[in-house]
Order: structure tokens, then C-alpha cells, then sequence
């Protein structure tokens, strides 16, 4: 998120706007916590992770009430544009705030979303910044793990992170080369993913026999309902069942669950890029006199225009629509959407061709 703060505060500059930071989002923003952001505050923060300007969940802003208040706030600052980094909840408070029936006669307020989310789950951007970093970690983390799912001969369950989006267990489990992924767009009931886990470990033992590929690495997505713990002991009596003569302590499965450590760290590359090419456009946007837009990176659908169109400043940035990316989202999350059943259905044939 640093990238999309600096990018956007030095090309707002070269714009001609004066920039200000809002300390922890909609929290900060009611309590006036904002600071003015020169080029020296955003020199060097390229390769921290997380923000400079802090992070807070803040239930209280779906009550209107509270936007009237943090409307007030940026009103008595003269601020007339806000570029929002975050995730769903970050860019639906983005809408509302500059929602003009709740404005009325107000002073009057843009915003520009900029797509930040582990997770992946914002519809209308092929990427969020914090994916690509996450996504590097978890395989950092399960190379690491294999060192002794190897020379055990065991089986790994990894935890990540990502709310009801199984994005980071698919595509890390891939660029791992687990032996199987987990997550909730499956839409599978308990039983069956016990046995399907308890298959693949008996298909990996029995089909590998060098020593080396006998380790076994499932990823699963945090959105899979049923707990680390219960899936452990529910495999591990199934594969005593199973395979009655295996040494025990060499089929019992192990857990890992990465949690945070997948949420921080320093970027990658390419997370910077995307934040400094995503705050581009968003500020850009303002500056334009656009408003309820969100920067996104390279759409994985044709957009009509009424929904987004590509960047005249970044071709592979398109500014889209927010209340369409909301839309989106929401269909992302329930299945619905034609990308969401991809997701889910191209995994059968990644398992079918065993690239798993
Ligand atoms: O939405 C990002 C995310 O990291 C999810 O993957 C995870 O479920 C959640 O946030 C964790 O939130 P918290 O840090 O508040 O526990």
C-alpha cells in the first residue's frame, strides 16, 4: 500500500493539489488525524510492507451519521478528492461517503478507489495490491515445509489466509506444486474433503516411489469451514482405517497455519509496481474530475464502457466503475459470477492433468 501512498502523493503534486494522509482510514479520518504528505514522508517507504498511514476496521461508518461527521472533518480541511486503498469495506465506506444523496447541498467530494486485499475477492481487477507479496510468502513458507515433509515422508495441511476467497490457496498451491488445494468456491461438504485428502495422500504413497516426491502438501483456504484441528483428526483416523499397516507416526498429518505472517513482509516487486501504477491512476482520476471509480489492474473480462474503460495513462489500468466493482465483488463471493465458476471449475482440470 505504500506504493499506491507514494505514487499518489508525488503525482498529485506534480498535479498542482496539496496531499494530505489520513491516519488508520475512516477511524483516523473521524478523529482528524491527518497529516500533510510532503515527498520526504514518502521517501524510501517503497520497500515497507503494510502503511505508513496505519489501518483500523471502523463499524460504525456504515451508520450515516458517522459519514455526516467525517464529511464535516474533510470539509473543514478544504480536501475535495479522497483516494481510498482497501479492500471491500474500505471502498463500499468510499461510495456511501461521496454518495451524492448524502452530500446534498454539501461541500462536494470525489473518491478513487485503489484495489488493496490479500485476498483477491474485488470484482473488475485481475489483481489487489498484497496479492502477489502473500502469494510469494506462502511459497516461501511451503518450500520450507517440504524440507521435512520429505524427509519424514509426511503429510502437511497449510492454512492461508484470504476471508471466503480460495484465490491464494489455488493459485499458491500451483506455483507449489501441492499435491492439493482447498477452498470454499468448491462449495464440498466436510465428508468429502476428508476422503479427498485422505485419497491424494494413499495416491501419493502408493504411485511415488522415490523418496523425494513422497511428501504430501495440501493447501487450504482459511474459508473452508471446517477448522485445522477437526480436519487433522478427522484424516488421521480415516488414514488409520485406511492403511492399517503404515507406521503411524509417518502418515499422521501435520498443520500449519500461516495466518499473519502471509499478511505482512516487505513487497514484492511487482506489488510495488502495481501500487505505484494504481495510485497513478487513481489520482489521476481525481484530478480529472472523475469520481466513484477505482483504479484496476487489467480487468479479466471485456468491460462495456459503461463500466470501466482502459487508462489513457496506463494501458494496462482501467478505471472502472465503483459501484459495478462492489456488484462484482459480491458476485465473486456468493459464486455467482462467470470468473468466480472458472475459479472453481479449472481446478478439476489442473487436478484431472495431476498438475497438482
Ligand atoms: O482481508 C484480509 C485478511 O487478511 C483476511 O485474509 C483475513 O481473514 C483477515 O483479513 C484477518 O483480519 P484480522 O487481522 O482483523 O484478524
Amino acid at each position: 500500500m505504500n506504493a499506491a501512498i507514494r505514487a499518489a502523493t508525488l503525482i498529485g503534486r506534480s498535479l498542482g493539489a496539496e496531499v494530505f494522509g489520513i491516519e488508520r482510514g475512516y477511524r483516523g479520518l473521524l478523529e482528524d488525524a491527518i497529516v500533510p504528505l510532503l515527498p520526504a514522508e514518502v521517501a524510501g517507504i517503497l520497500r515497507e510492507g503494510g502503511t505508513i498511514l496505519g489501518s483500523a476496521r471502523c463499524k460504525e461508518f456504515h451508520q450515516r451519521e458517522v459519514r455526516d461527521r467525517a464529511r464535516t472533518v474533510l470539509a473543514n480541511r478544504g480536501i475535495d478528492g479522497l483516494v481510498v486503498i482497501g479492500g471491500n469495506g474500505s471502498l463500499t465506506g468510499a461510495l456511501h461517503l461521496a454518495d451524492p444523496a448524502e452530500i446534498g447541498s454539501g461541500p462536494k467530494l470525489a473518491v478513487a478507489g485503489v484495489p488493496a486485499s490479500i485476498d483477491n475477492d474485488l470484482g473488475l481487477t485481475g489483481l489487489s495490491i498484497g496479492v502477489d507479496t502473500a502469494m510469494n510468502t506462502i511459497v516461501e513458507a511451503c518450500d520450507k515445509i517440504a524440507d521435512t515433509a520429505t524427509a519424514h515422508d509426511r503429510t502437511f495441511i497449510v492454512e492461508v489466509m484470504g476471508r471466503d476467497c480460495g484465490y491464494l490457496a489455488m493459485t499458491s498451491a500451483i506455483a507449489v506444486g501441492a499435491d492439493l488445494a482447498l477452498f470454499p468456491e468448491a462449495g464440498k461438504p466436510e465428508a468429502s474433503i476428508v476422503d479427498h485428502i485422505v485419497d491424494t495422500v494413499i495416491a501419493v504413497r502408493t504411485r511415488q516411489a522415490a523418496r523425494r516426491t513422497r511428501r504430501v502438501i495440501i493447501i487450504k483456504a482459511e474459508g473452508v469451514g471446517i477448522g485445522v484441528d477437526r480436519l487433522k483428526s478427522q484424516v488421521d483416523a480415516r488414514l488409520r482405517e485406511r492403511a492399517p499397516d503404515a507406521d503411524p507416526s509417518g502418515i499422521e498429518t501435520r498443520v500449519t497455519v500461516l495466518g499473519h505472517v502471509v499478511r505482512g513482509g516487505r513487497p514484492s516487486a511487482f506489488d510495488r509496481l502495481l501500487g505505484s501504477r494504481l495510485g497513478n491512476v487513481a489520482v489521476r482520476a481525481l484530478a480529472a474530475g472523475e469520481s466513484h471509480k477505482m483504479a484496476a489492474w487489467m480487468p479479466p473480462v471485456d468491460l462495456p464502457p459503461e463500466v470501466g474503460v482502459r487508462s489513457l495513462a496506463d494501458p494496462y489500468c482501467w478505471i472502472v466503475d465503483l459501484e459495478a466493482v462492489l456488484r462484482e465483488t459480491e458476485n465473486l463471493l456468493t459464486g455467482k459470477s462467470p470468473l468466480a465458476r472458472w475459479r472453481a471449475g479449472v481446478f478439476d482440470q489442473i487436478e484431472d492433468a495431476r498438475l497438482l
